[in-house]
């Protein structure tokens, strides 16, 4: 596996209560703006940072906890995971989902380990909906603090910008989230 992917054996950080504090999944969830009974692709799920919340918010609706490792996944398996979790195991590009089917994607400390952000995009747009949201949170590499993944593996915000017009996504919003993460808001174009 590539150096620049996540190291399962510090998964439990993820959850940690001052990451949510931080990060407020109810926050992202309000700037997505989807509603209750949508389906939402929580792409490189980890250990369900996102997905719970997600699932809570989406009342009858469906939240796809996607991840390429087995390890991450069989940690989420071990939380208390409600029926609106579907957990997939997806291949570094393809995902086993259908073409238009998704109402929102979140990206979240996953763009900079991708190995082809753009085949990545491609895929995403295929199983978003028209005008179905996309939404990525990062790690900055001017951050001055002194934690995350190594900034020689981390991605500019204006880089993840060009990469998304070049896949046909419309940016809606791009801002520095914290002082160390960017987040950017798209839409697929079609
Ligand atoms: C830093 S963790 C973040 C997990 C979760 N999003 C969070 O914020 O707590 C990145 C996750 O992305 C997964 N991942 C890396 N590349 C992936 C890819 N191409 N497709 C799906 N998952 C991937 C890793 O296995 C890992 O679980």
């Amino acid at each position: 596996m590539s150096h620049k992917k996540f190291d399962p054996s510090r998964a439990e950080r993820l959850l940690a209560p001052e990451r949510y504090h931080e990060l407020k999944p109810d926050i992202l969830l309000q700037r997505l703006g989807v509603r209750p009974g949508s389906t939402i692709l929580d792409l490189g799920c980890g250990n369900g940072f996102f997905t719970l919340p997600a699932a809570a918010a989406m009342g009858d609706g469906m939240v796809i906890a996607a991840d390429m490792s087995d390890d991450m996944l069989s940690l989420l398996k071990q939380r208390l995971t409600p029926d609106n979790i579907q957990i997939l195991k997806v291949e570094e590009v393809k995902m086993d989902i259908d073409a238009g089917s998704v109402d929102a994607a979140v990206l979240i400390a996953l763009y900079h380990e991708f190995k082809s952000p753009l085949d990545n995009l491609a895929e995403i747009k295929r199983v978003l909906k028209a005008h179905g949201k996309l939404l990525i949170l990062d790690w900055d590499p001017q951050s001055e603090k002194e934690r995350g993944p190594a900034k020689v593996h981390r991605v500019r915000k204006e880089k993840a910008l060009d990469d998304l017009k070049a896949s046909g996504f419309k940016v809606e919003s791009h801002e520095n989230y914290t002082p160390d993460m960017w987040m950017i808001i798209a839409h697929s174009k079609n």
